[in-house]
């Protein structure tokens, strides 16, 4: 069922620009989280984190009970073999075809015969929709293509948890709804934890059950999808909903002038929550709510029209 991330007050500087201060989080097994944040806020570098290949300043990570910020060097080693990791441009060898590159953690990481390699490199290629690309080099496929090449590479050591790092940045919009498809059917299938980086606000509102979002150096909210889609909080009804109005500037934190300048300005009203995708098998997700259930449980109305199918994007798209 994949394991979950418990996150305990992790700060991290680099020299004296603090990253993030203090978040604490978890983030549970087998569902799909999301982490948002404008850009520069620090969520490659949490990412990093969560797989050690940074050190906080402060904090713990806890992964099956071991704290991967604190520990030896073996440890981290064994921990990190639960971990696939999709990095923001894939992250291929160049020089390496498809097969090669997606073979490549295999080789590195296990005993196994060419053949047995073989039957799981064809595997994962077919999982991703690449049967047939394996020959190519990642400088002759389109930028989706690498990416789901990136993806095949991250699940033949069958992770338990896996890392997205703006999947959805350099792809149209027509790309990124088939990779989210693909994001969600995998998720039913292997049942591990996933968490995807993004600031790709229609990915945030139809693809995961949890939503956080990093802003100023803090952690502004994490929870479920209809807490965040339904909150009034300014920082997170501003972002979530790609508006002008709000807390967030330019440079990331409005001045004291402009906020005044707005006062007058009322934040226009929530738009409905959309459908959560579903996947295309019509079997359940792994972290199947019905829709409007958390607002239900915890006494909150959600927008007008929230939960029917076939609704509009929120207009401005990406932010
Ligand atoms: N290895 C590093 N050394 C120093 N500063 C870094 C390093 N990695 C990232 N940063 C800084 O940390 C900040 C957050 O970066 P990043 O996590 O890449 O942002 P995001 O992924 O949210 O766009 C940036 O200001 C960046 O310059
Ligand atoms: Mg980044």
């Amino acid at each position: 069922m994949g394991v979950e991330i418990v996150v305990e007050g992790l700060t991290k500087k680099f020299g004296n620009q603090t990253i993030w201060h203090d978040v604490s989080l978890t983030i549970p097994s087998g569902e799909i989280s999301v982490m948002l944040g404008p850009s520069g806020t620090g969520k490659s570098v949490f990412l990093k984190v969560l797989i050690g290949l940074l050190k906080p300043n402060a904090g713990h990570v806890f992964i099956e009970g071991i704290d991967i910020a604190n520990c030896s060097e073996r440890k981290l080693y064994e921990i990190r073999k639960l971990f696939g990791v999709l990095f923001q441009d894939g992250a291929m060898f160049g020089s390496m075809d498809l097969y090669d590159n997606v073979a490549f953690p295999l080789r590195e990481h296990t005993k196994k015969s060419e053949s047995e390699i073989r039957s799981i490199v064809m595997d994962k290629m077919e999982l991703v929709g690449l049967v047939g690309a394996e020959n190519k080099l990642p400088g002759e496929i389109s930028g989706g293509m690498r990416k789901r090449a990136g993806l095949a590479r991250a699940l033949v050591l069958e992770p338990e948890i896996i890392l997205f790092d703006e999947p959805d940045s350099g792809l149209d919009p027509v790309r990124t709804a088939y990779l989210n498809q693909l994001i969600i059917d995998l998720n039913a299938q292997i049942n591990a934890t996933f968490l995807i980086v993004t600031h790709d606000i229609n990915t945030a509102r139809t693809v995961p059950d949890n939503i956080g979002l990093l802003f100023h150096q803090h952690l502004a909210m994490f929870g479920p999808r209809e807490m965040l889609l339904s909150s009034e909080e300014p920082v997170v009804a501003q972002f979530l909903n790609a508006q002008r109005v709000g807390p967030i500037g330019m440079s990331e934190e409005k001045d004291a002038d402009e906020l005044a300048s707005e006062a007058h300005i009322d934040m226009p009203p929530l738009p409905p929550i959309p459908p959560q995708l579903v996947p295309s098998d019509g079997r359940p997700r792994a972290g199947q709510r019905t829709p409007g259930e958390w607002c239900r449980e915890n006494g909150v109305t959600p927008p007008p029209g929230s939960f029917q199918e076939n609704m509009p994007m929120v207009a401005g798209g990406a932010v």
